[in-house]
C-alpha cells in the first residue's frame, strides 16, 4: 500500500490527474478565446463593432442598370413600353457587378419567374391597393407566369 492511500482522502492520485485534465481544459478554452474571438467584440455587448467599417471596405457588387445596357440593348428596349421599365435590372437578376466587368467569368443565371414574380404580385394586404396583385393559385393555376407574361414586358 503507498502512502496515498492512507489517512483522510484515500485514493488522492485520481482526484489529482482529474484536477490536471481540468485546468488544462481551462488553460485550453482561455488560450483559443483569446485567438479566436475577434477585436472589439463584447465591447457593446453580443456585437463587434468594428464589423460596419469591415463591411464598408468591401467592393460594391451592384453594376447599376445603365450598365447592363451597353451589352443588353435589346432588352431595354423590350421593357421601353412597359410599366416594368423603372424596376432596376439587378431587383430580378441580383447583384452582377462582376458579371458586368466580365461575362465571361462570371455568368449571370436566368430567374426563375414562377418564383420570382409573385414575390412581388402575390396579394397580400399590406401592399398598396393600386398595386396590381394576383392570387397565383386562381389566377394562373400554378402556371409558371412566364408561360404568358414576357418579365420584360410583362402586359398582355
Ligand atoms: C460586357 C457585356 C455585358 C454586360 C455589361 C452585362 N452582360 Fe449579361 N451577358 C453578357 C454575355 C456575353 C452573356 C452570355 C450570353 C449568352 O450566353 O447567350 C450574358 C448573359 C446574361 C444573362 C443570362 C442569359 C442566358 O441566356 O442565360 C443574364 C440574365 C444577363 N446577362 C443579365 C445581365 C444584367 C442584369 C446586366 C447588368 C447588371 C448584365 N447582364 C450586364 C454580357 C454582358
Ligand atoms: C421583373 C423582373 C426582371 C427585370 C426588372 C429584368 N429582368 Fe431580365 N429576366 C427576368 C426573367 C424572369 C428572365 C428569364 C426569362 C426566361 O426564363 O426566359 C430574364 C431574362 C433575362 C436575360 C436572358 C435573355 C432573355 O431575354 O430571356 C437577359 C439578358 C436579361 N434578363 C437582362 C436584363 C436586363 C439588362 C434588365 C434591365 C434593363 C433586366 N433583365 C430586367 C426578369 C427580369
Ligand atoms: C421587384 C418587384 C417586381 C417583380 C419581381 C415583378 N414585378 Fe411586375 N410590376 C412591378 C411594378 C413596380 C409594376 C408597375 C406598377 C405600376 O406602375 O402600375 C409592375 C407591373 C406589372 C404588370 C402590369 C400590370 C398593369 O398595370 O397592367 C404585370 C402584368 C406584371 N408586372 C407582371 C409581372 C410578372 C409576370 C413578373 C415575373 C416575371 C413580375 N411582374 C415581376 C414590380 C415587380
Ligand atoms: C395562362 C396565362 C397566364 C399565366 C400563366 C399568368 N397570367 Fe397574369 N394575366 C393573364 C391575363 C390574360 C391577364 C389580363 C387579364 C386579367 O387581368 O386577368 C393577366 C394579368 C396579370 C396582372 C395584372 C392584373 C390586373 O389586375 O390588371 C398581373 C399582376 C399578373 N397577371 C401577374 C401574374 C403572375 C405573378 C403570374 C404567375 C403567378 C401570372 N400572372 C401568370 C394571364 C396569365
Amino acid at each position: 500500500m503507498s502512502d496515498d492511500d492512507k489517512g483522510l482522502f484515500q485514493n488522492t492520485r485520481h482526484l489529482v490527474r482529474m484536477a490536471g485534465i481540468f485546468a488544462a481544459g481551462i488553460v485550453a478554452f482561455v488560450g483559443m478565446r483569446m485567438l479566436l474571438v475577434p477585436e472589439g467584440f463584447g465591447r457593446y455587448g453580443h456585437y463587434r463593432a468594428p464589423a460596419i467599417g469591415d463591411n464598408m471596405k468591401k467592393p460594391i457588387s451592384y453594376a447599376g442598370r445603365d450598365a447592363c445596357a451597353e451589352c443588353h440593348a435589346d432588352v431595354v428596349e423590350a421593357r421601353k413600353a412597359s410599366k416594368h421599365v423603372g424596376i432596376g435590372c439587378e431587383a430580378c437578376h441580383g447583384a452582377l457587378a462582376l458579371h458586368t466587368s466580365d461575362p465571361a467569368k462570371s455568368k449571370a443565371v436566368k430567374p426563375k419567374a414562377a418564383q420570382l414574380c409573385p414575390a412581388c404580385h402575390e396579394q397580400n394586404v399590406a401592399r398598396p391597393k393600386w398595386f396590381k396583385q394576383v392570387n397565383g393559385a386562381e389566377h394562373s393555376g400554378g402556371e409558371a407566369c412566364d408561360s404568358c407574361h414576357a418579365p420584360h414586358a410583362p402586359e398582355l
